[in-house]
């Protein structure tokens, strides 16, 4: 560990003696960031993702590192979790039977999209839609991180009237009355009801991990796994400062953040008026605040920034730079950075490959 590393991992537990305050309610500026770094936060949701991420951390030498590897195998129920796989999968979940999870969140690529922004079963949206890949590592969910839980969070999309416009008694009605999943319930020991739903598309969710990308390896020992720039990058990435935002297993996922600390006008052409947190809190200290993104599979997931209007993932370096750091980065610092982004693209989540082996049978 040098001892920049080792700075900010003592400020984190100088942090957490305090009480881990919570940073999403502080307006803090960069040059303090290190100090007021969230430990991550109390919340409990990622449960099993989590305690798999703990235990390989204690097999490690270094018990806390700032970013971790993506466990190799999920730790998840796959009988729960293929009834999610299909419910993710099932239109007749919305109230215009026309939309799916999967409209908005693609398996066959990345669990996002590729428009700038969502559109629902009313064809309109405002914000770009977050992968589901690893969402269990994440702490705060949504782009203003305003949910806790995956659970919780499943309320956003379901009662959005832009994304699915339908609600929970008219979803359990549907299930209990299919001809499928009566069985499935029945089999895992399961009442078909609100709560077990969601239990079944989270279990799903949890297993959508995309683990042993170049980066996992290279943290796990194999210095081989990277190349030069990309090491480069690696280096650059910590010292130029992302890391004090972008860390944990997501790389980010885990604090609510101001999206342009160096004003406004460093976040990008033409960003839409959106206000973060604000928008769902209405209170002013939590304008602009977003969630910091998990970097996993960045180089998969352009367009980049809650509304989707960056393609580039060097033009999205260079505004995080200027917007978040305060730095204009030459050439080679960007070339360098992303070469490293695109280390942590991982393999494609196992599961899926062999839920529909099955369901071919
Ligand atoms: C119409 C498009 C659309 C549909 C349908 C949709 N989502 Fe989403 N989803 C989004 C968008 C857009 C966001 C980001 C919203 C925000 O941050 O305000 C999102 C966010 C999420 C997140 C949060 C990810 C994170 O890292 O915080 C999860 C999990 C999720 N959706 C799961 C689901 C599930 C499960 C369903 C089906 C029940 C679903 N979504 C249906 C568009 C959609
Ligand atoms: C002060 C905290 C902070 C720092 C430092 C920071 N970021 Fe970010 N980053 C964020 C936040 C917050 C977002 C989400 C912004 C949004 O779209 O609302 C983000 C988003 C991103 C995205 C877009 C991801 C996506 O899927 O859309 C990339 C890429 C990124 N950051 C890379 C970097 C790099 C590279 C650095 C260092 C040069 C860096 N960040 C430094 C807070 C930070």
């Amino acid at each position: 560990m040098d001892i920049k590393t080792w700075l900010v991992f003592v400020s984190i537990a100088v942090a957490l003696s305090i009480g881990g305050y919570a940073l999403s309610t502080h307006w803090a500026s960069p040059s303090t960031l290190n100090g007021k770094i969230q430990a991550y936060p109390d919340s409990h949701n990622t449960g099993k993702a989590y305690d798999a991420m703990s235990k390989q951390n204690a097999a490690s030498k270094t018990l806390r590192q700032l970013v971790s590897p993506i466990p190799t195998q999920p730790n998840i129920d796959k009988e729960k979790a293929k009834i999610g796989w299909l419910l993710f999968k099932d239109p007749n979940l919305s109230s215009s039977g026309g939309v799916s999870c999967e409209s908005c969140h693609d398996l066959r690529s990345n669990g996002a999209e590729t428009t700038e922004v969502s559109v629902g079963v009313n064809g309109q949206g405002s914000r770009n839609s977050l992968t589901v890949f690893n969402v269990g590592f994440n702490y705060r969910f949504f782009w203003d991180g305003r949910a806790n839980s995956l659970a919780d969070q499943l309320d956003g999309p379901v009662h959005n009237v832009l994304e699915m416009d339908t609600n929970w008694s008219e979803i359990t009605r549907y299930v209990r009355s299919s001809k499928r999943y009566p069985n499935m319930f029945g089999h895992v020991d399961l009442d078909i009801n609100e709560r077990n739903i969601k239990a079944v598309l989270v279990e799903f969710m949890l297993g959508l991990t995309t683990p042993s990308s170049p980066f996992d390896q290279y943290l796990l020992g194999n210095q081989s796994a990277l190349n030069e720039r990309q090491k480069r990058g690696w280096e650059s990435f910590q010292h130029e400062g992302c890391i004090n935002c972008h860390r944990g297993v997501n790389i980010g996922g885990g604090m609510v953040m101001r999206f342009g600390y160096f004003g406004e006008n460093k976040i990008g052409e033409n960003r839409t008026n959106d206000t973060g947190k604000h928008s769902s809190t209405q209170n002013t200290k939590d304008m602009y605040l977003f969630r910091v993104a998990s970097l996993r599979n960045v180089a998969e997931t352009a367009p980049y920034f809650h509304d989707g209007k960056t393609h580039s993932l060097r033009e999205a370096i260079q505004i995080m730079a200027e917007s978040q750091l305060g730095k204009t980065f030459d050439q080679q610092t960007t070339d360098d950075i992303y070469a490293f982004l695109t280390t942590l693209s991982g393999k494609r989540p196992s599961i899926l490959e062999e839920f529909s082996n099955d369901s071919n049978r």
